[in-house]
């Protein structure tokens, strides 16, 4: 496509520059409402969070505007129909974000925004909870719509859904989704809620892992017991629960479940030449979390270890004593959460099952094991060839003036394998994060650079969609 023809949104693209300050400032107030969605707590904070929002979208001019109630958090709903006949792009965001904690790790309130420099954030990054996971991609779409919609740029219908359960696993989401399938009707879901490669080599996702998620917890005797009067007589299930853990994996660290790998699309030599030239660099990475080498299944990069291979983990163990000084004592009980990141034609029901038969199956006698499934969700890929990829595509190349690389992210967003089951819809992820940006963790921040240039990047997406749909 000729990138010429993206040329006429200048006024779309002078009014953001108009606007900047605010729009940030936008922004650093949402941030300040800490809608922690895991933690009931927080309840009335996630209510005032969809509010907040849902005013927000009134004021740029959406009609329609609902803050919905469901069982769990609210969805809050917007929409700017300017011709039936045009296509609609739905975007897709959350307002909800991940508990703080361990708060002694912040070096400012997780919840009090600031603006600091950082190597990678010449222009200053926004340290905050949820910066950039992901209100801070989320309202990059309102502001990108409140510019169009204000120049008289808007090409085609835009509707916005941001659910407040997506860091609890979108369950609610699930069922408005199943039940409002008209007020969602679209041509294509927009999402932000990724990352890409770095600020000066943008990057498109176009696959998300699925997951599964389960817990187990394993009971020997009764009670805890004195570990010199019962030590090496019965089965201590802390000792247990290691060796059983240590079983899932081999030596080349392939996950040994049987049947795990059956259905792992197999990608050809080709396929990941291609991906290989993506630029990775071994000890940037490995400087960038202080580990002296990486780590990972035998005959594959990095790369393809977070992205095009399925993995295990096990994301938090604990029983026993564990307070100050020594307790000796056997544990009655011992407990882990694991994950399984899923690729594409694995089932994440599949995958627990087989995990509860095959971990089931190493218990030895003398300890019972009780495995209790979480929420998980299905792999996604967005083919390069669609015409939502090329109009990203377009899109990135028009505001970085460089082509962006197509990539898959070892990330979960569960709800896009739904909406494309059940509204037939599929989704482009236009992700503007780091992998540094350190989502989830303590001190997540998000570039200032990188929430103007997605609210710069966004309009040209909506031109070239609305030009390639006819
Ligand atoms: N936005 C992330 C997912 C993500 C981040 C994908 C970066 C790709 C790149 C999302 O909010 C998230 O954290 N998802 C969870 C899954 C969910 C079921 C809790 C995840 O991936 O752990
Ligand atoms: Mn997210
Ligand atoms: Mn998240």
């Amino acid at each position: 496509m000729d990138l010429k023809i993206l040329n006429k949104m200048n006024k779309t693209q002078a009014y953001i520059n108009t606007n900047k300050d605010r729009f940030l400032n936008e922004l650093l107030e949402l941030l300040r409402i800490p809608s922690v969605s895991a933690d009931s707590s927080f309840n009335n904070d996630v209510q005032k969070c969809a509010d907040t929002l849902s005013e927000n979208l009134k004021n740029i001019g959406l009609s329609n505007v609902h803050v919905y109630p469901t069982a769990g958090h609210p969805i809050v709903y917007g929409e700017k129909i300017i011709d039936a006949s045009l296509p609609t792009v739905l975007v897709y965001g959350h307002y909800d974000v991940q508990p703080a904690d361990p708060l002694e790790l912040w070096h400012s309130d997780p919840f009090d925004p600031v603006v600091k420099k950082t190597d990678l954030h010449p222009q200053g990054a926004i340290f905050a909870r949820g910066s950039c996971d992901d209100k801070g991609q989320m309202f990059m779409h309102v502001k990108a719509a409140e510019a169009m919609i204000a120049s008289g740029e808007l090409s085609c219908n835009v509707k916005f859904m941001i659910e407040g359960e997506e860091e609890v696993g979108s369950e609610n989401l699930g069922i408005f989704v199943k039940e409002q399938k008209e007020l969602l009707k679209a041509d294509i879901i927009l999402v932000s809620d990724t990352g890409m490669l770095a600020n000066d080599v943008p990057s498109i996702t176009t696959g998300l892992r699925g997951l599964s998620y389960v817990e187990v917890e394993l009971t020997g005797p009764n009670r805890d017991l004195h570990s010199g009067l019962y030590g090496g007589c019965v089965a201590n299930p802390i000792n247990i629960l290691c060796d059983m853990i240590s079983q899932l994996q081999n030596d080349d660290l392939a996950v040994t479940i049987p049947g795990f790998y059956d259905r792992v699309e197999t990608l050809s030599q080709e396929e990941r030449g291609e991906m290989g030239k993506a630029p990775f660099s071994k000890e940037a990475y490995c400087k960038s979390i202080d580990i002296n080498d990486v780590h990972g299944e035998k005959g594959y990069s990095t790369m393809e270890r977070g992205s095009i291979r399925p993995s295990l983990d096990v994301n938090g163990i604990w029983g026993g004593y564990t307070g100050e000084g020594a307790k000796t004592v056997i544990a009655s009980k011992a407990y882990a959460k694991i994950s399984m990141r899923l690729v594409p034609n694995q089932d994440p029901d599949d995958i627990t099952k087989l995990f509860t038969e095959y971990f089931s199956s190493i218990a030895p006698d003398g300890v019972t094991v009780k495995i209790t499934p979480h929420h998980g969700g299905e792999p996604a890929v967005t083919p390069v060839d669609s015409i939502g990829y090329q109009a990203a595509s377009n899109a990135y190349e028009k505001s970085f003036g460089k082509k962006p690389i197509p990539v898959r992210s070892g990330g979960s967003i569960p709800i896009v394998a739904m909406f494309e089951k059940e509204l037939g819809l599929k989704t482009v992820l236009m992700g503007f994060g780091l992998d540094s940006d350190a989502i989830h963790s303590p001190n997540e921040h998000y570039g200032v650079f990188n929430f103007y240039k997605g609210i710069e990047t966004i309009p040209y997406f909506f031109e070239s969609f609305t030009k390639l749909s006819n």
